[in-house]
């Protein structure tokens, strides 16, 4: 707390940041308590970072202040017509005891991105940084040192304007919050079973797939229902137009390791414009790449995935993302049958990449790729 206020408090040159340290932080005894195990999600620090757009006057009022409710005029735009955008980011205590954000200036990216498609102000990037660098610094005793545990980043926005016309709105409430984490699935690295959803579709094209935001996310309930009424972990996302290429899983991007003899080839669904572009994701195909392994970004459909499985020559399949990591896929269940990947158990090249990346955040590798942000 003390390091925050002794910095200058700007979020950029253009935007102040008013600190005002909670005058009732959680005691340490609770806080030991909740990072002991901390679950996903369902904790949070004592601050969170508020920043304002107004129509006329950009972005504006940054305040760090104690974490506490909202209040939103009932006619809130975000509460009827859903404009409404978010990122995921975790920021971790590193080897040596200093503390780092993975790549904050990827996540900025892409929430100005989606700022973009949902017509959205968009945050300047390193405006979002530096909110990352300020609230994780002001509650950096919150950051587990865990070995699958870290500080969860949920920075969002969402249309406060209190009207409701159907247009953009002209006044948004940005905010960043945090949740000292653990396995985003609580049965660690277990391969999971999906089910390839037939009956509904995330995205199409033209929409808002490649965007990070809440309708996407409420668009996926029923479905994840379906998959867990089915005795599956998890949805798999078909193309919406034939509903044969593979997509996604839930919240997170898809790794297929095939093996000829000794060359090892990574095929990850391409990014049409109906998938997330998620950092995970390409950080994994540069690691990948760097291990020798071709890696292609190509449209895999469901009989690729099913023929190859049962011919031997698809060995692995894990998702990827900040939440889960890397998680496998033991076992898919659809309409059309079900089928195993390998024995059902985690591969050799899926261990192998979830370490290396939990080692570059952990800083018990070197980062080779500009990836670790360090803070204060
Ligand atoms: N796909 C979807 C739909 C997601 O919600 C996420 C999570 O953020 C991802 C993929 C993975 O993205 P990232 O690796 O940036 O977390
Ligand atoms: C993430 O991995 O950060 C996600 O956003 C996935 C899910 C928790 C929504």
């Amino acid at each position: 707390m003390t390091d925050i206020l002794a910095r200058p408090t700007q979020l950029t040159v253009d935007l102040p940041l008013q600190v005002t340290p909670s005058a009732s932080p959680v005691d340490a005894v609770r806080r030991a308590q909740i990072l002991a195990n901390p679950g996903f999600g369902q904790h949070f620090t004592d601050h969170m970072l508020s920043i304002t757009w107004k129509r006329g006057e950009g972005w504006h009022d940054a305040q760090l202040g104690p974490f506490a409710p909202l209040q939103l005029h009932p006619s809130a735009a975000v509460l009827h017509y859903s404009q409404t955008i978010f990122e995921g980011l975790k920021a971790f205590n590193l080897d040596d005891g200093g503390l780092a954000a993975f790549r904050p200036d990827a996540n900025a990216a892409r929430f100005a991105r989606s700022a973009a498609r949902l017509a959205m102000p968009g945050l300047p990037e390193d405006a979002f940084v530096a909110a990352v660098e300020a609230l994780v610094s002001i509650d950096r005793a919150w950051v587990p040192s865990g070995g699958d545990q870290s500080l969860y980043l949920r920075p969002f926005m969402f249309a406060t304007e209190a009207f409701l016309g159907v247009r953009p709105a002209h006044e948004y409430l940005c905010l960043f919050i945090a949740s000292p984490s653990a396995s985003y699935f609580p049965q660690g690295v277990k391969p999971v079973t999906v089910w390839l959803s037939e009956d509904y579709i995330r995205a199409a094209p033209g929409g808002c797939g490649a965007a990070k935001t809440g309708g996407n996310y409420a668009a996926s309930l029923l479905a994840q229902e379906q998959a867990a009424a089915e005795g599956c972990d998890q949805v798999v996302w078909l193309d919406s137009v034939e509903r044969s290429a593979v997509e996604e899983m839930g919240g997170m991007n898809l790794f297929f390791v095939f093996r000829d003899g000794d060359q090892v080839e990574l095929v990850t669904p391409e990014l049409t414009g109906t998938l997330l572009a998620g950092i995970t994701r390409d950080a994994l195909i540069t690691l990948a790449g760097e291990h020798g392994y071709e890696v292609s970004e190509r449209r895999i459909t469901v009989t690729e995935w099913r023929e190859r499985a049962a011919a031997g020559s698809l060995t692995e399949v894990f998702a990827c993302g900040t939440a889960a990591v890397i998680t496998p896929i033991g076992k898919v269940r659809s309409t059309g049958g079900d089928f195993t990947i390998a024995e059902g158990d985690p591969g050799p090249i899926t261990t192998a990449l979830r370490e290396e990346l939990l080692a570059i955040q952990h800083g018990t590798v070197a980062d080779r790729h500009g990836w670790i942000h360090r803070i204060g």
